[in-house]
């Protein structure tokens, strides 16, 4: 399996991902919340790139269908029924419901990467089943970490580092450059994740902003077993 690496949704611009098995990582927050909103029983979501998109969709749902979800510098946007963090999506709320969700940098690398053939999501909380789903085929692999503002993210990094260092241990693997620097990231820091990202800028950009606990919650590994997979314009559990 060939590995690319693309280091930013900014990025995504100039890459072709027609007929390509694309992972899409935004570890803080937007795959670790769309996994959780998903694991949780929300129907589907629909990643959408601007507010006013989002609203848009929205007049297509009867009422109690759809909840309007987002953030924009990490605060949940004006009006919007939840914003990004992920404790947030419990099951009471969302079950059966379509989360219509646009965020600063995970929905836009979704969307650059929509022509895809097989488009999966990844978070540290669906690391080894993600995994596991791609040494079943053996098609090459791009891996967009959304990054944060246009620029490269540690934690998008680090969990990129580990599925390329698991798909490593058991399949012949070829990597870019950016692909073998986030391989021994993550493993010189496999036994203490969250000391490896204590200065990652977003992450504290979250702390300064009250969402600690997030962050716990995000650097759990293997906490599910869903893999949510693009169908038509919804992200949906397989
Ligand atoms: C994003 O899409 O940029 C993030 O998920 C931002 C956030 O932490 O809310």
């Amino acid at each position: 399996m060939r590995i690319q690496v693309i280091p930013t949704a900014n990025h995504c611009k100039s890459v072709n991902f027609n007929n390509k098995t694309v992972v899409i990582i935004d570890v803080l927050r937007a795959t670790s919340v769309m996994t959780t909103a998903l694991y949780n029983g929300a129907k589907a979501v629909l990643p959408v790139i601007s507010i006013e998109q989002a609203l848009e969709e929205f007049k297509n749902y009867k009422p109690g269908e759809a909840m309007l979800c987002g953030e924009r510098n990490a605060i949940r946007i004006e009006g919007f029924d939840l914003g990004n963090s992920p404790l947030e999506y419990k099951r009471q709320f969302i079950q059966d419901k379509v989360m219509i969700l646009t965020t600063s940098n995970g929905t836009i690398a979704l969307n650059a990467a929509i022509e895809a053939k097989e488009l999966m999501l990844a978070s540290f909380l669906n690391i080894s089943h993600v995994a596991l789903k791609l040494t079943k085929q053996s098609d090459d692999l791009i891996i967009v970490c959304s990054g944060t503002a246009g620029v490269f993210s540690m934690d998008d990094g680090m969990c990129a580092g580990m599925l390329i260092s698991i798909l490593s241990n058991k399949d012949e693997v070829i990597m870019d450059d950016l692909g073998l620097v986030l391989k021994s990231f993550y493993e010189e820091n496999s036994q203490n994740i969250r000391s490896g990202l204590q200065n990652c800028n977003h992450l504290n950009y979250l702390i300064d902003n009250g969402f600690e606990k997030d962050i716990d919650f995000c650097l759990q590994i293997d906490a599910f077993d869903n893999v949510p997979h693009l169908s038509g314009k919804f992200i949906v559990n397989t």
